[in-house]
């Protein structure tokens, strides 16, 4: 039994293999927050002391008792709004005579085998059943709101999920105004906070502060999870490293606009609450009626950031993604979009088809433009009916000559957006989110369709439907070119516009839910002007999302390490694209941007027309050695080999299989100098006793055809992981370098 029950001490208790979670129903039903940590046996209340802090209220009823007790000061499992607890609220609901708040007590508890589910809404699955699930039930009688604390625990996987399910039991409507998903009181410790931040193209930088008295939110409100904040952060302890100290994770499925909040109280415990954007958001429940908020996935370990990040990626690619596509090797593919970008003809995508097929590669993507009248991006969203001026005989002739080639097809769309010049939005103005009486914003020339109406949601899945039964499409790339304004639906009466920015998530998540069930052997790809929607929300449907519209290996080092804390590499898109680069015209070796693009889901996305022969022969080489390593790629942890706050002349990281039988290490050399000190790296993961053969892949500016021949050195683990390893001088703009380790026999 992963969760227990203690009924003298009152405590509930969540074990995983590293972590434990307790709570304990105290005096009048509070539900105090217990221990959060190490795992460990026993009863952790007798902790929290309880001190009369001045102007810190108690509860009525144990006035004279002590004073000592006040909600302002214990920690909560689910912190209520205008109930003695001046920090962050996490549920407050409104009533229509003016009543207003959430306190909420204790009422009844119940521990189940298997996961409890949340409708419409992604969540972690249950595929090893292994899963346990507690649910608390709390009430406030006076409001006549219940709460049910929804928590399951995945021992192996150190992973405990949270929800939150409210009911309006009362005899009247209710307005929901605050429904946070989880609320975590960490009365001790002195926590930094790494976050990842960002913009378009450059998404996810990570960023590690301490953390002031007072509050800090990490938030978006563009209505998608953004490129300039994600719902993933970590709380770590100031001497955290990589590969010691605790830190702790909380990781929202949800793709909307989100609320990481954090409050240093003063008594110095921290607060965070996390869900659905509070500002702008309400709900209306009649009575009898529930609303589920979406899922927290929080991970504890004491042993640093790689352990964190290894279970991160190991939970969401098995226990989050339905697609069958998670747990597989992926193509490797050719996307045309920085080879022609919307220049393109029938001929040209054939050429650069042929040569992707010379080169190695599995598939080959259609980018944007092959629809409506699309030669720019001013029109032509919704109409998703092929462009047969560009493409003459239809997608069908030119699928059967991708096909013909030995390659499988993938095609680019965008069903979430319309373009005012489109024939969708002659024939349905009324489908574009807009306020009456003002004009909508335009962003990249597009609108948003109202997908929190089931009409336009069932009309996305219809569309993409129709193309999937139509053409022998194998995959695709599900963009998402611009965010949220004009939040007003016409189909929201009586009140209702605060549950539009979640209602048209839920309308998304309907038609990705419905799609990916009725096409399980199409690969999807999530984009969104590439990382605005890199989130668990998107993962639990689609595999793999397109990072970053920034390219750049050297850039990417940055954006995919920061992306790397939360999300499996399997997860990331990732190119090899031209040289020098579009987004920021630098030059670099292409086995670098290879070595780069490696540690994601790899592919190319260039015009290999353009190429050298020399080139060309490296990308066969690049293609051949991906394959080698796919596996451990995709499913090995990942141990990053330097520290963010190191101030390196190179990125470095390392796979190890989960046998410690195979690892690669990947190192970027980002700033080369004179009279340079030995580069030198201490390996993680391996296995001390055994032994290893070195193998280097050498990709330096001069060619070399083949792996080196000459026998592999043997050394030890042990050697490599205390002594580690002394890299050959590499010199030049940007050089990397790959070394794969194979354990031998004896
Ligand atoms: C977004 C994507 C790109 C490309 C273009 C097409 O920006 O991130 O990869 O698909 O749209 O318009």
């Amino acid at each position: 039994m992963s969760i227990i029950y203690d009924a003298s001490a009152k405590t509930l208790t969540l074990h995983t293999r590293e972590s434990s979670y307790q709570l304990q129903i105290g005096p009048l039903g509070y539900l105090l927050h217990g221990y959060y940590g190490r795992r460990a046996a026993g009863d952790f209340a007798p902790l929290h002391r309880r001190k009369d802090v001045g102007f810190s209220p108690v509860p009525y009823e144990l006035a004279d008792e002590t004073r000592g007790f006040s909600p302002d000061t214990l920690p909560q499992e689910l912190s209520g709004a205008n109930a003695g607890d001046f920090r962050l609220s996490s549920v407050c609901v409104s009533l229509p005579d003016g009543r207003r708040g959430a306190d909420l007590r204790y009422v009844r508890h119940e521990i189940r085998k298997g996961k409890y589910a949340l409708p419409g809404l992604p969540a972690a699955l249950d595929p090893d059943g292994e899963a346990e699930t507690l649910s608390v039930t709390l009430r406030d009688e006076a409001l006549g709101l219940e709460a049910e604390l929804l928590y399951a625990v995945y021992e192996s996987r150190d992973v405990i999920t949270r929800a939150l399910r409210l009911k309006n039991i009362g005899s009247g409507e209710m307005k929901l105004e605050k429904a946070a998903s989880c609320c975590l009181d960490l009365p001790f410790g002195d926590w930094e906070l790494l976050h990842f931040h960002g913009r378009h193209a450059m998404e996810r930088q990570p960023e590690r502060q301490s953390i002031p008295h007072g509050e800090v939110r990490i938030s978006s409100r563009r209505g998608e999870s953004s490129h300039q904040h994600n719902p993933f952060l970590i709380l770590c302890g100031k001497h955290t490293t990589e590969d010691a100290g605790d830190c702790l994770g909380a990781m929202l499925v949800y793709s909307g606009s989100f609320e990481l909040a954090l409050e240093k109280d003063q008594m110095d415990a921290l607060r965070l609450v996390a869900g659905i954007q509070p500002e702008g958001f309400s709900w209306t429940l009649q009575p009898g009626e529930s609303f589920d908020t979406p899922e927290c996935l929080l991970c504890f370990r004491h042993d640093g950031l790689n352990a964190l990040s290894q279970r991160f990626h190991r939970f969401l690619r098995r226990d989050l993604c339905r697609s069958a596509f998670s747990e597989k090797a992926r193509p490797v593919l050719l996307n045309n979009w920085e080879a022609t970008y919307f220049d393109f003809d029938r001929e040209k995508i054939l050429s650069i088809a042929r040569e992707a097929k010379d080169l190695g590669a599995d598939l080959f993507v259609l980018d944007d433009g092959w629809f409506g009248r699309r030669n720019d991006d001013r029109s032509s969203l919704g109409d998703w009916f092929v462009n047969e001026e560009k493409l003459p005989g239809g997608l069908e002739e030119l699928i059967r000559g991708v096909k013909d080639l030995g390659l499988r097809f993938g095609l680019w769309v965008e069903p979430e957006m319309v373009s005012e010049d489109s024939e969708l939005y002659r024939a349905h103005p009324d489908w574009a989110l807009r306020v009456p009486g003002r004009k909508p914003f335009l962003s990249r020339s597009e609108l948003v369709l109202d997908l929190s109406r089931p009409e336009i949601s069932d009309w996305a899945f219809e569309t993409l439907r129709g193309l999937l039964e139509r053409y022998d499409i194998d995959y695709i790339k599900w963009d998402c070119n611009r965010s949220l304004t004009d939040l007003c639906s016409p189909a929201l009466t009586d009140g209702r516009q605060g549950e539009l920015a979640h209602r048209w998530v839920l309308g998304l998540y309907s038609v990705m839910e419905r799609i990916t069930a009725a096409f399980p052997q199409v690969l999807f790809e999530g984009c969104a002007g590439g990382g605005g929607r890199f989130d668990a929300g998107i993962l639990a449907y689609f595999p793999q999302i397109w990072c970053s519209d920034d390219t750049d290996p050297i850039e990417r080092l940055t954006i995919q390490r920061g992306t790397g804390y939360g999300y499996p590499l399997s997860s990331i898109g990732a190119h090899v694209s031209a040289s020098p680069n579009h987004q920021t015209g630098r030059s670099t070796p292409l086995d670098t941007r290879a070595t780069v693009a490696m540690a994601g889901a790899f592919g190319y996305e260039l015009d290999p027309g353009k190429l050298s022969e020399e080139e060309k022969a490296r990308i066969r080489r690049q293609i051949r050695r991906f394959h080698d390593c796919e596996r451990l790629l995709r499913e090995g942890d990942l141990f990053r080999l330097t520290e963010l706050a190191d101030e390196k002349d190179y990125d470095a990281w390392q796979l190890v299989s989960a046998g410690k039988d195979e690892s690669l290490v990947s190192l970027v050399l980002t700033h080369p100098r004179a009279n340079a000190k030995p580069l030198h790296l201490r390996l993680k993961g391996l296995d001390p006793e055994a032994s290893y053969a070195v193998l280097r892949y050498d990709v330096f500016d001069a060619f070399q055809p083949e792996p080196p021949e000459e026998q592999p050195k043997q050394v030890t683990g042990a050697a490599l992981l205390y002594a580690g390893l002394t890299l050959p001088r590499m010199m030049g703009d940007y050089p990397s370098v790959q070394i794969y380790l194979k354990k031998t026999e004896e």
